[in-house]
């Protein structure tokens, strides 16, 4: 099973993550938990030059095609592996987060980012998608350590990123569930994730 959490800055799915996989491993599964950027050595190096590196990309495509040798890399190297042991992958961050924010968010093309996906070649069994008000989100983000380079972006594209997750929940309502994140407590959305995956 491959597992997959999206949403805007600040929308908590990493502690709810990592709050799932102690839930599962306590009942007795294999679980891994990985993310993108940064899932494997060179990840992290991709991940430092997207969203540290202090130069700025020339042409559009090369921020999007580090996106996605970082997720060539990672399928390859630690994804499928793991699903080939039988284990349960959670994954922070998949191919919705490239079509939230470079489709939606940056306005780049859909075609390009589905082409590159087929050469990926894998889909999650489930998604979910932590949904929040963009200002909460950043307001959150903003507390933490130094802004990477798209924390540091406008307002207007973190709404458009916001869009570009609703619009795949929409197109996708099998594999992609919407939690509604505002105001709720850690708790709270910890219960409605294992509702979705059918843990309790
Ligand atoms: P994330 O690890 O969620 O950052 P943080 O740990 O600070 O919450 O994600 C890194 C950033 O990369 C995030 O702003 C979203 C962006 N991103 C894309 O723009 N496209 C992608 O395909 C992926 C995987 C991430």
């Amino acid at each position: 099973m491959f597992i997959t959490f999206e949403g805007v800055e600040g929308c908590g799915k990493s502690t709810q993550s990592s709050l799932l996989k102690g839930a599962l491993e306590k009942d007795g599964k294999s679980v891994i938990l990985t993310r993108e950027p940064g899932g494997t050595d060179i990840g992290v190096e991709i991940r430092n030059i997207i969203l540290h590196s202090t130069i700025d990309f020339t042409h559009e495509y090369s921020e999007l095609l580090l996106f996605y040798v970082d997720r060539l890399e990672h399928v390859k190297r630690v994804i499928e592996p793991a699903l080939k042991e039988g284990k349960i992958v959670l994954c922070d961050r998949y191919i919705d987060s490239t079509i939230a924010y470079q489709v939606f968010g940056r306005g780049m093309s859909r075609d390009v980012v589905d082409r590159l996906s087929s050469i990926v070649n894998l889909t999650p069994d489930k998604t979910i998608l932590f949904d929040l008000n963009v200002e909460e989100g950043i307001r959150r983000a903003k507390k933490r350590a130094d802004l990477d380079r798209f924390e540091k972006e406008e307002l207007a594209f973190h709404e458009r990123v916001r869009e570009g997750y609703l619009d795949q929940a929409q197109k996708h309502p099998h594999r992609m569930t919407k939690i509604d994140v505002d105001g709720k407590n850690i708790g709270d959305i910890h219960t409605d994730v294992k509702k979705i995956l059918g843990l309790s």
